[in-house]
């Protein structure tokens, strides 16, 4: 045991999960020195929604996003959350894509890439990891946390082997969901320390109010680095407030050796922040408040939300309830995925066409054909092979690593976008999100023309990770 280390969040996924990801470079840059002085073990500040949020919404280069907080924060190491064989997009790449693209990351200022696939399935990190080692990078790998019969300690102990084995430097474990418990921490800490010998990280949210318990019970059974965020952005779907945590350990064997003067003098800056958000609407209040809906469904909060708009457009909304109890069942039916982006929207998706359709399968979508066929890699349960021929007919299901099928495509990419490029980080917006970075291009052109363009504003829904 020794002292706790911390990843602050509030420049990633605090208000990811808070404000649809909206913060700016501009809202960040006047704190970013002093943040720098407070010795965090890392500042997670990119990767996620950031980027697509960057280019999407903000008008921003996530790049030069990047290039800033690292010149304003040159002694703290730089985190980013990495998809897998998805990076920060929604489909699989080839490997010569994400090899750049990690080579690109590292170059502008990552030190740490925590990845993680939404499946478990570990052939799906084992580029993202060599390419992290190849930069030298610290490659983290996260466990998609989840609940079912089949995920037992011996499950995500096996997964650690696993993670280890494939050369991640350490491991997290990644409750996107709030559906972990203080003493489920705690025993699952102790399981996964007493086999693999690697740092563990915890990575929980506030949604169903135990996050600081969780964590608490964590660091006792043995995790190295929490995750946590400076107070004005914690709580709620966010996570347990870094302040609290550095009080809490304060005078014990588990000390973060932290200054909570400093870190109320960065408070002060994010509250004017959190105001600033609520007076907006950006901020939500209901997004702190606490809600165990998880706890007693199983399904993420955003999914929860996702199922009920659904229904509503559907004019359906009394079928809620049979939906809920849809859910376990497709999910079982498709090998038990964990419920995180992008599955919790597929399985979610096929559970409401099952009821409204007054008949299961009657329609299958596209996704949940693909993800019963293996497209997005192996799932935690086998299919059952008559179920499979049901969903995909005749179509030849895909056992192996599913980028294996995908040929290089990095040339193809960057002809396409030739006409916009101004650095060669560019051809990596565009082949994460296309016609989006298109657009922010086109508006970076313009701007430098002297010609006023409205900002790119399509509608997406981006849910905490
Ligand atoms: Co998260």
């Amino acid at each position: 045991m020794g002292k706790v280390k911390i990843t602050e969040t509030v420049l990633r996924d605090a208000h990811q999960s808070l404000i649809a990801t909206r913060m700016t470079i501009d809202e960040m840059l006047p704190i970013l020195s002093k943040m720098d002085k407070v010795g965090y073990y890392s500042a997670e500040v990119w990767g996620g929604a950031t980027f697509d949020s960057c280019l999407r919404f903000l008008d921003e280069d996530p790049w030069e996003r990047l290039r800033i907080i690292r010149r304003e924060m040159p002694n703290t190491k730089l985190q980013m959350l990495f998809r897998g064989q998805n990076m920060l997009g929604y489909r699989h790449y080839a490997d010569d894509v994400l090899e750049y693209f990690v080579q690109k990351s590292v170059a502008n200022g990552i030190d740490i890439i925590r990845i993680f696939d939404a499946l478990n399935d570990i052939r799906n990190l084992e580029t993202a990891i060599k390419a992290a080692k190849k930069e030298g990078a610290h490659a983290q790998v996260a466990i998609s946390y989840t609940l079912g019969e089949t995920f037992t300690d011996e499950y995500y102990v096996d997964y650690a082997k696993q993670i280890r084995d494939a050369g991640a430097d350490s491991i997290c474990i990644k409750d996107m969901a709030a559906l972990l418990t203080p003493y489920k921490a705690a025993e699952l800490t102790k399981a996964i320390k007493s086999k693999v010998d690697l740092p563990l990280q915890l990575h929980t949210h506030y949604t169903s109010g135990l996050a600081s318990m969780c964590l608490l019970k964590g660091v006792e059974a043995g995790v190295d680095i929490i995750d946590t965020a400076m107070s004005p952005l914690a709580l709620g779907t966010s996570h347990a407030p870094t302040e609290s945590m550095v009080a809490a350990f304060r005078g014990t064997e588990y000390d973060t050796g932290l200054d909570l003067v400093l870190l109320n003098e960065i408070r002060d800056y994010f509250m004017t922040l959190r105001q600033k958000y609520l007076d907006s609407g950006l901020l939500d209040p209901k997004m702190l408040a606490t809600d165990a809906n998880a706890l007693i469904y199983q399904v993420p909060g955003g999914m929860l939300s996702n199922l009920l708009s659904q229904l509503k457009q559907a004019g359906k909304e009394d079928q809620l309830t049979e939906v809920l109890q849809e859910v376990p069942r497709v999910r079982a039916d498709a090998g038990m995925p964990p419920l995180v982006t992008p599955t919790s929207q597929i399985v979610g998706t096929q559970a409401v066409f099952n009821v409204i359709m007054g008949e299961r399968y009657k329609m299958v979508t596209k996704e949940f054909k693909g993800l019963v066929r293996g497209e997005y890699g192996r799932t935690p349960v086998k299919i059952d092979p008559e179920f499979r021929k049901k969903i995909i007919g005749d179509a030849e299901p895909i056992d192996c690593r599913p980028a294996d099928l995908l040929e290089p495509e990095l040339d193809k990419l960057r002809a396409e976008c030739a006409d916009w490029m101004e650095q060669e980080e560019d051809v990596l917006s565009y082949a994460q999100f296309g016609q989006v970075a298109v657009k922010f291009f086109e508006n970076r052109r313009n701007k430098k023309l002297g010609i006023d363009s409205a900002h790119a504003d399509a509608a997406s829904q981006v849910h905490p990770v």
